[in-house]
């Protein structure tokens, strides 16, 4: 069918901190995992604005940039087939922040859960209740529903600590349709969903609470073989003397070779903890189990972060293929949908009608569809006003395919992104959006 959409799968990683294990386990595996999939088309982006909010060293900032890049591509991440970018070389998304600031409500923003506890923590120590907290940390949402919608991304997959800002994305999205989407018959964002993936652990830490880089508990993807053993060897183990059997039930030793092991592997080492293996050969077998996997990916990242200018390359090449094939167009659909039009274009009301001497209006002479075969078999449609061609469509296998399609868009399911029609040369997206409105608004009258 040529009108199904394929999922668009979107995720943004904050570049404030050095990647670890944890980060490698609860996200880069899987998501480079999922981007081999067929039929999805995904974009991974390192959301540098975000770590604004947060980070007010720029060496630091750059670095985390380089290291979080090196370590994806690292990983196995193919930026031929997926969209992988930096947040801050796509200015259409700060710009989309602005339209998006301006329908988002304050009181949904004060209710953000970032927001609040920075809040709750000025109210506890007496201070002001805004008290050393930024706009950007109060806007953080905002900027975030911007690289989603944007991309018109339908899946977004987060921890669970994010799933309220994909709700306000939503809100957002819903909110714009609304207001600006119901007169055009357009609905121009797409709700977007996020994904919890349940079966990926969240990988204990050093000391067995969540590995994070507030608790100052990680294992750093890429440090040196030699180091990489010396962290391990520091994770916290109960007191029990080699011999003694050992519970696999709150370790996090055993939790992290889980992570790693195969099924087989995994029992093997619950077996070991019943037979009373001591923890440092423990931790020998885990330190192993992981260099095995992250040896080779640690090869590729040091020769990645000696050559950060390939890097660089790769990050712009990627913005400017993604700015041309989706964040222009959209963002020029969108400026026009809030009235951030050229001056010399007549507003969409007075396209449809014109008035008559005698004070009444008529209908412009309506756009027309029209269907035909070409020589390659397929059947196509274009919606013509007079000369010019304001829609053309993809080949369809059958006039039925074609036909259903000039029917949705007639009741005015009309989708910039969709690919199975492009705009004329020349057209705005206005007029296309306003003929077919007079198109509905005729077959409604009658
Ligand atoms: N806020 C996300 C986090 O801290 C990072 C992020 C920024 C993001 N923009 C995004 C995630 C868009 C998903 C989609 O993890």
């Amino acid at each position: 069918m040529p009108d199904t959409i394929p999922s668009r799968i979107l995720t943004g990683i904050t570049t404030s901190g050095t990647p670890h294990l944890g980060n490698y386990v609860g996200a880069i595996r899987p998501a480079i995992a999922a981007s081999r999939q067929p039929g999805v088309e995904s974009f991974y982006f390192l959301a540098d604005y975000h770590a604004l909010v947060k980070v007010q060293d720029p060496a630091r900032v750059q670095r985390s940039t380089l290291e979080i890049a090196a370590a994806w591509l690292a990983c196995g991440l193919e930026p031929e087939s997926v969209w992988f970018y930096r947040q801050s070389d796509v200015p259409e998304i700060p710009e989309l922040t602005w339209l998006l600031t301006c329908i988002a409500g304050k009181g949904l923003l004060n209710r953000a859960h970032a927001y609040k506890a920075a809040v709750d923590r000025n109210r506890n120590e007496g201070e002001d209740d805004d008290a050393g907290i930024n706009a950007g940390l109060f806007l953080y949402p905002v900027l975030m529903a911007a690289d989603i919608l944007l991309f018109n991304a339908n899946k977004v997959p987060v921890g669970r600590d994010q799933v309220q800002h994909i709700e306000m994305a939503r809100d957002f999205a819903q909110r714009f349709n609304h207001l600006y989407g119901e007169a055009a018959r357009t609905e121009y964002f797409v709700l977007p969903e996020a994904v919890i993936e349940e079966q990926v652990a969240t990988l204990p830490g050093l000391d067995g609470r969540k590995m994070s880089k507030s608790y100052d508990n990680t294992i750093a993807l890429f440090a040196p073989r030699a180091e990489l053993k010396k962290q391990i060897l520091s994770i916290v183990t109960d007191s029990r003397l080699p011999g003694e059997p050992k519970d696999t039930e709150g370790s996090a030793l055993f939790q992290i070779y889980q992570a790693f092991a195969s099924a087989d592997e995994a029992a093997a080492m619950r077996a070991a903890y019943a037979e009373g293996i001591g923890w440092g050969d423990a931790k020998q077998r885990l330190f192993e189990r992981i260099d095995s996997e992250v040896a080779p990916l640690r090869d590729r990242y040091e020769s990645l972060i000696a050559h950060p200018q390939r890097i660089e390359a790769q990050l712009r090449d990627g913005a400017q293929r993604l700015r041309e094939r989706y964040a222009i167009p959209r963002l020029r659909a969108l400026r026009d949908a809030v009235g951030l039009r050229d001056l010399s274009s007549a507003p969409a009301s007075a396209r449809a009608e014109a008035p008559l001497d005698n004070g009444k209006s008529a209908l412009i002479a309506l756009a027309t569809f029209k269907q035909y075969r070409e020589a390659d078999g397929k059947f196509y449609f274009k919606l013509v006003d007079g000369e010019r061609v304001l829609l053309q469509s993809a080949g369809f296998d059958s006039p039925k395919d074609a036909g259903a399609r000039v029917a949705r868009l007639k009741a005015g399911a009309f989708d910039v992104d969709d690919t199975t029609v492009s705009i004329g040369a020349g057209v705005e997206v206005q007029e296309v959006v306003s003929a077919l409105a007079a198109i509905a608004a005729e077959a409604a009258a009658k």
